[in-house]
């Protein structure tokens, strides 16, 4: 995206990430050595370290002798800023190692870094002193407070920081500490490295609304005791959370994960999401496990695959030799998730049996986390179990079952209520965390967001009474408030009218976008849930009835539809993805898969069709024998019988080889049964 001149430094106040880096030691040096020496290894150190700040888009705003402050967000702000920055810093420490290393002057090698960063809004513009453009404000004290509180060689970030890279980096929650003036105590936390294969569960978006986590203190302590509980018995444990739509099981399990992350510095989170659109996807839970963490990607080279796969198999197996390799555990495990081996000596025996050969890779996968948990403590996330496939099921049925072999593994997931009833064979006695409603009470809401702190009572409990303790209802009403113009947290007697569902204001919210931005979501709502921006993209270029119907010219299409992804992060209807089922492409999520319903239904039933055809011939040109049921369904949903037939039947035959027989039995059902003439065509 290029930037145009007079936007290249934008006034006003905008969410930046603020960099305090010091070198320590300098003065001692300017002691030792003859001062040119000295001004010629700083100016050399300088050199290098702001090249690799540019290289990861700062703007380096002050440079005082031996301090540096950075700027993240500037002239653009874009979603991963923190996370840009935090990496940033990681890299400025090993920079300065790296000039340490090769100086002739022993007197340098004690140099250190110490740096801080926080993440807030300050005002920009030219307001420097001499009028040069900066950044100004308590955004930009409280990063210098963190820097000031930093070790030597370490990076302290602010709470709002930690909370835009969560589960990008390793952390250590630190000691609070308190801000010059103030009595509060603030949250402060180191990062320790960049974690390999960031969690796949978190939602980054730029800003938004801040949200606390209210009552559910019952439940994050049953959650610590049964973690504690699974490290003290070397036992596997399965945990499921179920309640209503939008009762809080992912936020639950979220921040469970995050508590976890900043007081075990050797936790491992591995999570993975069952969606509606690839329920049907045989293994599709764990495929998507092992692909965030081994960064596989749908469209990879089969050679670059399984590279991959040997790779992140070997990292986490470790250097231990068994009667079992990890490649024999890297052929098993990649022949379930679609990375196919040529002639595999460890496959081929296998080859009539796939029963056998499933087993035996549970057996290997098992192992693989039995050998990462002796390394610390090993937590996996499953999150909406109720679109698993059953594969996928049987795998965590096996993994809890075999609980004999010893492997401190604790499962997390969750569900809808009914899941479990349906389920009972595998779920029966596992442990269940049933999440009730919120309290109907002013004290909550005020609690859960900061914004509203000076917020009347009346307007608490009005908001309160109609969210009916429903979490996800309660959050998108308070940001339609507070968005809504002319709101004042003053006006004391003067209600905002409230909407009379979920779906009602989902339905507003949605209208509240531009137009542009109301397309890309319909658009992208008929992808499902989880979208790409390319086949946004190729459905405004292959829709021409939908874009002349909602009033889009095609005119710049692809800036638009930037912009227009944009405007649903900002306004927290969907989020950008770490990592991507096909590389090179942006993937996003919906915020709730209510909200995905509600704009899919937005699109009279004909444009729909119109549109699942071009997400079809989209798919079809991306994805492997794995997906190629997601291509049947779009066809099917288009009218495209024949084609859907083909793709169903590729589907099922695929299910069979791999020893899925429940789906390949419905698979094939579902290509039997499907009409016979493609929609429009039956007159013939
Ligand atoms: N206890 C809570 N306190 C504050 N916000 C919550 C709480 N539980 C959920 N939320 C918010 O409500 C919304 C819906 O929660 P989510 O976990 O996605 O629901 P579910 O997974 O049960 O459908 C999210 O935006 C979440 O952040
Ligand atoms: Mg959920």
């Amino acid at each position: 995206m290029s930037v145009d001149v007079e936007s290249k430094f934008p006034e006003g106040r905008r969410l930046v990430s603020v960099l305090f880096a010091d070198i320590l030691g300098f003065s001692t040096l300017a002691d030792q050595l003859d001062p040119e020496i000295v001004s010629g290894l700083m100016r050399d150190l300088w050199s290098r370290l702001n090249k690799i700040v540019e290289e990861h888009g700062g703007f380096v705003d002050k440079q005082l002798g031996d301090s540096i402050m950075v700027i993240w967000g500037v002239p653009e702000s874009l979603e991963d800023d923190a996370e840009r920055a935090v990496s940033a810093s990681l890299e400025l420490l090993t920079g300065l190692n790296k000039f340490k290393e090769n100086t002739e002057y022993s007197e340098a090698k004690t140099l250190q870094l110490r740096m801080g960063i926080h993440t807030g809004l300050a005002l920009a513009g030219n307001v420097g002193i001499h009028g040069e453009y900066t950044v100004l404000g308590n955004t930009v004290r409280i990063a210098q407070r963190m820097e000031e509180n930093a070790e030597q060689g370490s990076l302290i970030v602010s709470e709002a920081t930690y909370q835009s890279i969560r589960g990008a980096f390793q952390v250590k929650r630190l000691t609070p500490v308190q801000l010059v003036g103030t009595k509060k105590l603030v949250n402060i936390f180191q990062i320790l490295e960049e974690l390999p294969q960031p969690t796949k569960l978190r939602y980054r978006s730029k800003g938004g609304l801040k949200t606390i986590l209210v009552g559910r203190e019952e439940e994050m302590a049953r959650l610590e005791d049964l973690f504690q509980h699974t490290r003290q018995q070397n036992k596997t444990q399965l945990v499921l959370v179920t309640g209503d739509v939008g009762v809080g099981k992912s936020r639950l399990l979220f921040e469970f994960a995050g508590q976890l992350e900043t007081e075990n510095p050797l936790l491992t989170v591995m999570s993975s999401r069952a969606l509606k659109q690839t329920s049907q996807v045989p293994f599709y839970l764990w495929k998507e496990l092992w692909s965030n963490r081994f960064d596989l990607n749908e469209d990879d080279p089969v050679e670059s695959a399984r590279k991959k796969t040997i790779d992140g198999v070997l990292t986490l197996w470790g250097q231990a030799l068994g009667e079992v390799t990890a490649v024999e555990a890297a052929h098993f495990l990649g022949d379930q998730i679609g990375v196919t081996w040529d002639k595999s000596r460890y496959l081929e025996p296998f080859n009539t049996d796939p029963k056998l050969r499933i087993e035996r890779s549970f057996l290997l996968q098992a192992e693989l986390f039995n050998r990462a948990s002796q390394r610390g403590p090993v937590v996996l996330i499953l999150d909406d179990l109720q679109w698993a496939d059953s594969g996928s099921l049987a795998m965590i049925n096996y993994l809890w079952k075999s609980a004999d072999r010893e492997i401190p593994l604790l499962i997390l997931s969750c569900a809808r209520t009914e899941f479990i009833k349906e389920n009972l064979e595998i779920f029966q006695d596992v442990e269940q965390i049933e999440l009730k409603p919120l309290p109907v009470s002013s004290e909550i809401v005020r609690d859960a967001y900061p914004a509203l702190k000076e917020a009347p009572d009346s307007l608490l409990s009005a908001l309160a009474e109609r969210a009916e303790g429903n979490p996800y209802f309660l959050e998108e009403m308070v940001k339609n408030v507070l968005r809504s113009e002319g709101f004042s947290l003053e006006e004391k007697d003067e209600l905002p009218v409230l909407p009379g569902s979920v779906e009602e204001l989902l339905q507003s919210r949605l209208d509240s976008l531009s137009m542009e931005g109301r397309a890309t979501a319909f658009f992208a709502a008929i992808a499902g849930r989880v979208f790409w921006k390319g086949a946004v993209l190729a459905a405004f270029r292959g829709s021409p009835g939908v874009t002349k119907a909602l009033d889009v010219s095609s005119h710049n299409i692809v800036g638009k539809v930037q912009v227009a992804l944009d405007e649903l992060m900002e306004m927290e209807l969907a989020f950008l993805r770490v990592g991507s089922a096909f590389s090179g492409e942006r993937e996003y999520i919906f915020k709730h898969s209510l909200l995905q319903e509600q704009a899919y239904q937005r699109l009279p039933e004909n444009l729909q069709a119109e549109c699942h055809l071009v997400i079809a011939e989209w798919l079809a040109e991306r994805v492997g024998l794995e997906r190629s049921v997601c291509v049947a369904n779009h066809f099917e949903a288009a009218g495209v019988y024949d084609q859907a037939q083909a793709y169903y039947t590729k589907a099922a035959e695929h299910a069979r080889a791999k020893g899925y027989d429940k789906e390949a039995d419905d698979l094939q059902y579902h290509a039997r049964t499907l009409p016979e003439n493609n929609f429009g065509q039956g007159e013939k």
